[in-house]
């Protein structure tokens, strides 16, 4: 069987960076954690609490003096505030794209009177990037939708966007605020991992006879995968490691395409290519 590896696949530069940290905090004297999971695998958590690197559900959990990460998602201002007052250390693995979003939605509070946050409701990022724009006293929005905008803007109003949202949904936005006659200052932060990967796995589904996901079940970057090469490819499989592969799945195929979540490290992408050339 033939196996092939999406364009684009696995761990994006903040979450391999996130890791690296990690790995290296796991040296560290004294307690070391990090505040939530440090990403949607259990694989890689379980391997960094063998490493000594356990999880701290909120601030509260964290023991005085322990060296603590800080994820890719980032975190608000109130909660790094107390973080680093309880911390011997904090090692901030937010995602550079994350902190250049975080320093628009500031930028923007300054200038504008009003700040729309495009992007997931109650996400960790969101969260950050409209505690962000509070701090500054704009009147803050989290908007998902073209649906979402409220009917009253103070003006001008500025955009910041969730790195992981989609172009379409922020320009469908942009266009609405045009069309009531509102010119609003945009900072496109959209990152480009998650776009190239949903494309790369779309375009290598429609190729094979089988598709094989990996990455975390809880992790919403992998399930959209999933859901787009089930989309493309009757014979698409969800899996978070190689012993979970049926090889019945495999019968009568010639070609398996193998794609994998922005959180899911070359080193459990490999396990599965490794396995499958020997079907
Ligand atoms: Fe950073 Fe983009 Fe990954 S924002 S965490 S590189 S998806």
């Amino acid at each position: 069987m033939d196996v092939l590896r999406a364009k684009h696949a696995g761990a994006c530069y903040g979450v391999g960076r996130a890791l690296d940290l990690a790995q290296e905090a796991s040296c560290a004297q004294g307690v070391v954690c990090t505040l939530g999971p440090l990403i949607h695998n259990p694989h890689v958590v379980e391997s960094l609490e063998r490493q000594g690197v356990f999880v701290a559900p909120d601030v509260d959990s964290v023991p005085d003096g322990a060296t603590v990460v800080i994820r890719s998602h980032g975190v608000t201002p109130d909660v790094m505030r107390a973080v680093s007052a309880k911390a011997g250390e904090v090692i901030d693995a937010t995602c550079p794209f994350v902190q250049r979003a975080q320093v628009g939605a500031e930028e923007l509070a300054a200038r504008c009177g009003c700040v729309l946050v495009v992007g997931e409701s109650g996400h960790p990022e969101v969260e950050g990037l409209v505690a962000r724009a509070k701090e500054a006293q704009a009147h803050v929005c989290v908007v998902s939708s073209v649906n979402d905008i409220p009917d009253d803007l103070p003006q001008p109003v500025g955009i910041v966007v969730q790195t992981t949202q989609r172009s379409e949904n922020l320009n469908s936005v942009i266009d609405a605020l045009r069309a009531r006659g509102i010119a609003p200052e945009v900072k496109n932060t959209i990152c480009t991992a998650t776009r190239k990967r949903q494309d790369a796995a779309a375009s290598l589904a429609q190729k094979v006879d089988a598709m094989v996901v990996i990455g975390g079940r809880n992790s919403s970057n992998t399930t959209r995968l999933a859901e787009i090469c089930k989309a493309r490819c009757a014979k698409s499989f969800h899996i978070e490691s190689a012993e979970e592969i049926d090889p019945a799945w495999f019968e009568g195929v010639d070609t398996v395409g193998v794609t994998a979540g922005a959180s899911t490290p070359d080193d459990q992408i490999k396990a599965v290519e490794d396995f499958l050339v020997t079907l």
